[in-house]
């Protein structure tokens, strides 16, 4: 398993280029099942989720060619030959579960492997199951599987999610893509991301409005056809490298970053005492003076994202005064926080809340990545440490961040990988 060294101290100036989003290039493969034609994404991030789900589409029969090969450009199509998403695939990636709602749509049959739980949470999926069975899906559960059909195709109808989940929501609105009738998703999930399959599914051929809103209204077609599409760039790494210029005391140039995709983010940085301004083509982050300490509470977008609240542990970990970190999402997100007392953070979990109290600075230490985000929340503070920190599980990392070590080490970090 590979690990990082890291020796900190420095600030970080220069530019970094923010990758496709992870959390909807993902999404936006699984909907190249909604159609026997090619669905082309461009600006695809070369990370090994893609690659996991890369294969989960090849096990349905559906292949995914590397148009470029170099990994940026995909092309999705072929007609699917089986419905079975296996537990080895399943387990490994949760987003998997989204094959559930096209494969109802596209073939009334689906066999999924229930993805189980997570470092972060138990993750059910008990939103996704119930809204298909609101469209005329018969759900059975049977060793560790969901056992899924939908002889008469899916029939659109008014599905009020308890939760603004995202992927349910994901799952409800492929799936209704394709229903008889009018499909209203009421407590939508509003995350950009969501916009962004909107998008992509409308350039299919779908006929979906209200993005962005907490209402989705889905009137289904008899098909979908080939499209192409450029996945939106990627507002948590975007979030993530911003806090690496807070930490750092650097200046940082995020290019293709969004202002508007950050929602409560770039407010929460600037009431740490991080200064954002934005250009049509990017983002500047830079801190010249001392952070400060801020409350979060983590909530659905366009609140403060669960996504973040690792990463700005690490920044918080050195703002003068004391902060409050209150996670709504998931039950377990706060694995950071003994790594990150390790190396000098004073953080007090409490339940869903944690207490910091700022100190002056960090110490280098080895450390161990149990997430993906809380992988590059140890990356932060060893940014910001004196000495060296030994960072090991990088593979967490590898999941969902591209090319760490290069877009570091551009920026004057002192950043190795150690392949082990
Ligand atoms: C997506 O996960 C993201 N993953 C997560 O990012 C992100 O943290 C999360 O949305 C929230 O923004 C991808 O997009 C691949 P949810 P998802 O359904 O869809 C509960 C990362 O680091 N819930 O909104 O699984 C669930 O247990 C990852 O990139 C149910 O109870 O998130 C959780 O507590 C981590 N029943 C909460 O809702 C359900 O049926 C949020 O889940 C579904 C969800």
């Amino acid at each position: 398993m590979d690990r990082f060294i890291i020796r900190g101290g420095r600030p970080l100036r220069g530019e970094i280029a923010i990758g496709g989003a992870k959390n909807s290039g993902l999404k936006l493969m699984v909907a190249g099942l909604l159609t026997e034609e090619r669905l082309v994404l461009t600006n695809v991030p070369r990370i090994a989720d893609m690659d996991t789900m890369r294969a989960l589409l090849l096990q349905h029969g559906v292949a995914v060619e590397d148009v470029k090969g170099d990994g940026g450009t995909l092309s999705i199509g072929g007609s699917i030959t089986g419905t079975e998403a296996p537990y080895d695939i399943v387990s490994r990636m949760r987003a998997s579960i989204l094959v559930l709602g096209p494969l109802l749509a596209r073939c009334g049959e689906a066999r999924v492997s229930l993805p189980g739980g997570c470092a972060i949470g138990t993750r059910p999926v008990d939103l996704h199951l119930k809204g298909l069975e609101g469209l005329g899906a018969q759900i059975r559960l049977e060793g560790g599987y969901i056992h899924a059909t939908a002889p008469k195709g899916l029939t659109g109808d008014r599905i009020v999610l308890p939760f603004a989940s995202v992927g349910a929501t994901e799952n409800l609105l492929m799936a209704a893509t394709l229903a008889k009738g009018r499909t209203e998703i009421v407590n939508a999930a509003r995350e950009p991301e969501i916009s962004d399959l909107v998008e992509c599914l409308n350039r299919m051929g779908a006929r979906i409005s209200g993005a962005g809103t907490g209402t989705l209204v889905i009137d289904g077609v008899e098909a979908l056809h080939g499209a192409e599409h450029r996945i939106m760039p990627d507002r948590i790494e975007c979030g993530t490298y911003a806090c690496a210029a807070g930490i750092t005391g650097g200046d940082l140039y995020l290019r293709g970053g969004r202002v508007d995709d950050l929602g409560a983010v770039v407010r929460t940085l600037e009431e740490a005492g991080v200064e954002v301004t934005s250009d049509a083509e990017g983002i500047r982050v830079r801190r010249t003076g001392a952070l400060r300490g801020v409350d979060i509470m983590t909530e659905p977008y366009p609140g403060f994202p669960t996504d973040m609240q690792a990463q700005f542990m690490a920044l918080l970990s050195v703002a003068e005064g004391a902060s409050m970190v209150t996670e709504t999402i998931f039950e377990n997100r706060f694995m950071h926080v003994p790594e990150l007392n390790r190396m000098g953070a004073r953080i007090n979990v409490h339940g869903s809340s944690a207490i910091i109290r700022g100190v002056h600075g960090l110490s280098g230490a080895p450390v161990m990545a149990t997430d993906l985000r809380a992988s590059f929340s140890l990356i932060l503070a060893g940014l910001a440490a004196h000495g060296e920190t030994i960072l090991s599980r990088v593979y967490h990392l590898d999941r969902g961040y591209e090319a760490v070590e290069k877009k570091l080490s551009a920026c004057g970090a002192l950043i190795e990988r150690v392949r082990e």
